[in-house]
């Protein structure tokens, strides 16, 4: 098989064949058809029941906001859904966030192309490993088939999203590219008391330069130094807005200089920085995602960070992503 895609090949990838007669016999999208399963993990549910090709009433969507509230990352297998409909399941959790990736790429002088990096919606973004042409590809200037390191998105913009969303239109046949999701209110409850004193009142620096892999966004310069790093403050640890409960909130993690915490000398700064991911990022606040074609994924970026293992660059993985509207990280103290 070529691994040139059309679109047309990409979009049929999820048929499972869901009808209105599926919602007229109840079947789906009712309060009785849902049920929330969940991972076993330190956090995550899939979500069965729920059809997003398919009117969502008022009462399951109450429903999806308290599973999410709940289980913080949420799946749904065999969606077959466009980008209007992938729009409306967004829209259940929050009005649309623009990718704050999307103003990098167009300033830089790249295309809207539909397929391969820039959707025409600001709040659609493809996150694929292909190039131009539409072959898979190491690096294609955005993420690529690069491990992507844990971190929460976009948490280098003054108000970050509340939340994401990846639907799957294309997956590698043999493996990679697994998606992992970890309770950072887990992580804050379980740190040691000593360290929860270290960042009491602190903030940290949020570094704007390099997306999660680790790639410079276009346009963009390395800091040299700490006074270089451009990006905004926010506290280590924010309460949740829903559920008022206090997480643990480190963005990403770089090779120095990059995020800062404010007030303390750079090798404080670093030591502690060292120690917090170190607990945040341990397996037992973990759970990995398996991707299927037609798997839709929701997560909070308010209290879990992710991470996804690296592609093999020969095989095509295709998702489309977006994000939705948040508030200022407000602190506890
Ligand atoms: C993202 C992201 C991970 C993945 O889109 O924000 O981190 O599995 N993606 O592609
Ligand atoms: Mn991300």
């Amino acid at each position: 098989m070529s691994t040139q895609l059309m679109q047309e090949d990409v979009m049929h990838i999820a048929s499972h064949g869901s009808t209105a007669a599926h919602l007229a016999a109840g079947t789906v999208n009712t309060p009785a058809a849902f049920r929330a399963v969940p991972t076993g993990a330190a956090l995550g549910a899939e979500i069965q029941g729920v059809d997003f090709s398919l009117p969502v009433p008022e009462d399951v969507k109450q429903a999806l906001r308290e599973a999410w509230a709940r289980y913080l990352v949420l799946l749904f297998r065999n969606q077959d859904i466009d980008d209007h409909q992938f729009l409306a399941a967004a829209g259940v959790f929050g009005p649309p966030h623009e990718a704050a990736s999307r103003k990098y790429h167009l300033n830089a002088g790249r295309k809207i192309d539909n397929k391969y990096m820039i959707s025409q919606h600001p709040s659609v973004s493809i996150i694929s490993n292909l190039d131009e042409n539409g072959i898979p590809v190491k690096d294609n200037g955005s993420l690529g088939s690069y491990e992507v390191v844990w971190h929460t998105d976009n948490s280098y913009v003054e108000v970050p999203p509340a939340g994401s969303m990846l639907y799957a239109l294309v997956v590698p046949a043999n493996g990679g590219g697994d998606t992992s999701f970890n309770n950072q209110y887990l992580a804050y409850d379980e740190l040691p008391e000593e360290l929860k004193h270290a960042i009491e009142g602190k903030d940290q620096v949020h570094d704007s330069s390099r997306n999660s892999a680790g790639v410079l966004r276009p346009g963009v310069k390395l800091p040299t130094t700490p006074e270089e790093v451009e990006g905004p403050t926010h506290p280590l640890v924010r309460v949740h807005p829903v559920t008022g409960k206090r997480a643990l909130y480190l963005g990403r993690r770089r090779d120095w200089p990059s995020n800062y915490i404010v007030g303390m000398s750079n090798a404080e700064s670093e030591a502690l920085l060292d120690r917090l991911w170190a607990h945040a990022t341990r397996p037992g606040y973990a759970w990995t995602h398996k991707w299927r074609g037609g798997d839709f994924v929701l997560w909070d970026n308010r209290c879990c960070m992710h991470y996804r293992s690296e592609i093999d660059s020969t095989q095509p993985r295709i998702m489309h992503r977006t994000t939705i509207k948040g508030e200022a990280p407000v602190a506890p103290w």
